[in-house]
């Protein structure tokens, strides 16, 4: 019987993860899977999107819903609407979802709805903060889904901890990682912005809306970045919820007046990991970036209370500091005092994620 799967990507963090799936499928044995691209278009800009595309090698999507951005209920929404059509006339026996983003929980909530099969892939991430919009994506998303691939032991635990049947879930490693180990040569091989030299420079990202949304938080952190930017050149490629945020507040002026604090917009997937491989260390609030500094062994400084990934804590080079510029500050001044860099790298983070859950998905009995 040939097996049919739609695969979901629709904002920036995706695309890295469906990347090595599209691949893995390609070189699979079974050559009667077929597999649909959907792109729900919830980043849509150039530069969130299309440049990644390129830089990864990922085909044209087959279908494209085109939501755009718009309150969380309208962007889940929009995209439940558009994606319903697409299910029922292609009836996938699998739609398979990545990540923690409002297209993750959106596709696969209409998927499950029709009947049809969910896998998630990395699945299990507990931030323990309700009040992040992906951590109600992330838990209603595992609640529903049927075959759960996790990234770490910390994410089983809490997916067993949730009662989710052990054989649902599948200790695989990580995709985003899959990319990473396939495109860090050429990474490297990008330049370096103009006047910036290797290791004398960190990387700020910074884009949560409870970092960014808030003029007196956002303030405040950049007072920390403007600190630390006194003693080694930031550069600081700015999601455009941030590019918009600095403008709205008037904060943006400050900022393109510090030669020291480089703001630029958000770089290619290629540039930007070379950006960061080659950096004394990380500013940052994304998620992704504190899976990726581990493995690159840069020091990494979260600007959260939480994080949903604590392995890198745990055993990587991740540190959480909040949004306290003194803390900010304080604990940059600390990395810039050290120079030796600490931290292994989980197991399964080896490249071959993508193919142990194509494995999976290629050998299991037909939806549960
Ligand atoms: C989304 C994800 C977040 C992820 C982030 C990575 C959710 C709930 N959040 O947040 O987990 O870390 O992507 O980037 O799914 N915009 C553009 N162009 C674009 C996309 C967005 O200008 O291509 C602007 C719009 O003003 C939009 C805002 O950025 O309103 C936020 O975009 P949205 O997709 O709502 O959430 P992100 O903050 O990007």
């Amino acid at each position: 019987m040939p097996i049919t799967f739609a695969i979901v990507a629709g904002a920036r963090p995706n695309f890295m993860k469906v990347a090595p799936l599209l691949r893995a499928f390609d070189c699979a044995a079974r050559h009667d899977a077929t597999v649909t691209l959907v792109h729900t278009g919830q980043h849509y800009d150039a530069a969130m999107s299309d440049g990644f595309f390129r830089d990864l090698g990922i085909r044209e999507p087959d279908v494209n819903l085109r939501v755009g951005s718009g309150s969380h209920a309208a962007q889940t929404a929009r995209i439940m609407l558009a994606f319903e059509p697409v299910c029922l006339e292609k009836r996938p026996d699998w739609v398979i979802v990545v990540g923690d983003v409002n297209s993750t929980l959106a596709c696969s909530l209409v998927a499950k709805k029709l009947g049809i099969a969910v896998a998630h892939v990395e699945a299990g991430l507990r931030s323990g903060d309700r009040s992040m919009p992906e951590e109600i994506n992330r838990i209603c998303t595992d609640a529903i889904s049927d075959l759960l691939f996790t990234t770490d032991e910390l994410a089983n635990e809490n997916l067993r901890r949730e009662g989710i049947p052990a054989e649902r879930i599948r200790f695989v490693g990580n995709t985003m990682i899959d990319t990473l180990v396939r495109h860090l040569d050429q990474a490297l091989a990008s330049p370096l912005p103009d006047g910036i030299a290797e290791r004398e420079y960190a990387v700020v990202t910074l884009h949560r809306p409870a970092n960014v949304d808030d003029p007196e938080r956002l303030g405040n952190i950049l007072r920390a970045l403007e600190a630390v930017a006194d003693r080694i050149p930031l550069v600081f490629p700015a999601h455009p919820r941030t590019q918009k945020n600095l403008e709205h507040f008037d904060l943006a002026g400050r900022l393109i007046r510090s030669n020291a604090l480089r703001l630029t917009p958000p770089m290619s997937y290629l540039q930007f990991i070379g950006l960061v491989a080659r950096s004394r260390f990380v500013l940052t609030d994304s998620g992704g970036i504190q899976e990726e500094t581990t493995f690159l062994g840069v020091p990494c400084l979260t600007m959260r209370s939480n994080t949903e990934r604590p392995v890198t804590c745990r055993i990587g080079t991740n540190v959480l500091v909040g949004s306290d510029p003194d803390r900010i500050r304080n604990a940059a001044f600390a990395v810039l005092n050290t120079h030796s860099s600490t931290g292994s790298i989980p197991d399964k983070w080896d490249g071959h994620a993508a193919e142990r859950i194509v494995d999976v998905l290629l050998s299991v009995p037909c939806a549960p």
